[in-house]
């Protein structure tokens, strides 16, 4: 069996201002928040204890994932009062489940702004066969430089670790998804500011330990940019003109298409077009407006024949996304 953790405070500053007060892995993904889509491939994988390192808006976690039983997990709450970097969230985190968990039980890390449908059970197994320090999974992209850039040797090794290169090497990234050994973890100093990718992986390589690549390129998608906020719901909605959450009103004339995710106690008026959209819980859209590659924040009221392409709502706020 495997434990989780979850890197849940970053600041999402890409996000702007979408994470001014939503935490990035709590904005919705066809109306579930981010984390929970992860919690249930987690849960899929056969994990039910998870760690949320939290840190940038930590209290809003608490509130909707409480200890995790609706998930059939057992979830518990790391708080960092000033990030740590992903290396010491990942250490802070593991506190709270090391004493738990035996030598060989593995610590499975997502970083916690990616959807991602690849085997995480096959991951965990070549781990496990591979004896593994750690285990990366890796996607292969058309474009490397925003990412991880990660070259393996014919056995799978990983031979290099290059965060955010200008002229990558190689187009295989790390896709967010670690499988940790144990004791890995404990030799990071606690409470330590210090990057996985930008120092513990490139100092387990130089000191010889095995870091095992595992590709799967299955969907994959890093949602920290509004425009994959986006997409990455309209991924999830699917093949649905759109979705709709609980007790809310469409008017009849209304049209609404492009995979659009409509929460809670929404109200949509008359002649209103909402095209590839995200729309809140308790938004009220007035009559005659078109909308389209918009994210409406929680609450808002959009007045009358509001029209709007790639932009943010908010009361009185009209923020263009730079899509
Ligand atoms: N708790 C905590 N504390 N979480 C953090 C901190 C911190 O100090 N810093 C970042 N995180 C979390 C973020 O919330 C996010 O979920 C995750 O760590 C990764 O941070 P991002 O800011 O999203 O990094 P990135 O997208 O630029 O790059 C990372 O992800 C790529 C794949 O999407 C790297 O891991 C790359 O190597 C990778 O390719
Ligand atoms: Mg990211």
């Amino acid at each position: 069996m495997a434990v989780g953790i979850l890197l849940v405070g970053g600041l999402g500053t890409r996000l702007s201002p979408l994470t001014n007060k939503t935490p990035k892995p709590m904005l919705p993904i066809a109306n579930l928040p981010v984390t929970e889509h992860q919690l249930l491939v987690a849960k899929a994988a056969g994990i039910t204890k998870v760690v949320l390192a939290t840190a940038y808006l930590a209290e809003t976690f608490v509130p909707y994932f409480g200890d995790g039983s609706k998930w059939g997990i057992e979830l518990k709450y790391a708080l960092e009062t000033e990030p740590l970097g992903t290396g010491g969230a990942i250490r802070n985190a593991a506190e709270l489940i090391l004493a738990e968990i035996s030598d060989h039980e593995p610590i499975v890390v997502f970083n916690g702004d990616v959807l991602s449908r690849h085997n995480l059970t096959a991951q965990i197994e070549l781990h496990q066969s591979a004896a593994a320090s750690v285990t990366l999974h890796l996607v292969t992209v058309e474009d490397a430089r925003p990412y991880g850039c990660v070259p393996f040797d014919e056995n799978g090794q990983v031979t290099d670790f290059l965060e955010k290169m200008d002229n990558p090497i190689t187009n295989t990234i790390n896709a967010g998804c670690y499988v940790f050994n144990p004791q890995v973890i404990k030799d990071i100093e606690l409470g330590k500011v210090v990057s996985v990718e930008r120092e513990i992986f490139p100092e387990l390589l130089k000191a010889g330990n095995v870091i095992q690549s595992f590709v799967d390129n299955s969907y994959w998608l890093d949602m920290g940019t509004p425009k994959s906020l986006l997409k990455g719901s309209q991924d999830y909605v699917g093949n649905h003109e759109y979705i709709v959450g609980e007790n809310s009103k469409i008017s009849e004339s209304a049209k609404i298409s492009g995979a659009s995710a409509i929460g809670n106690n929404v109200t949509i008026g008359a002649n209103v077009e909402v095209i590839s959209s995200i729309i809140r819980d308790g938004v009220t859209i007035s009559d005659g407006s078109k909308l389209e590659n918009v994210f409406v924040e929680s609450n808002t009221t959009v007045s009358k024949a509001t029209s709007a392409k790639g932009a943010y709502l908010a009361d009185g706020e009209i923020i263009d996304l730079k899509l």
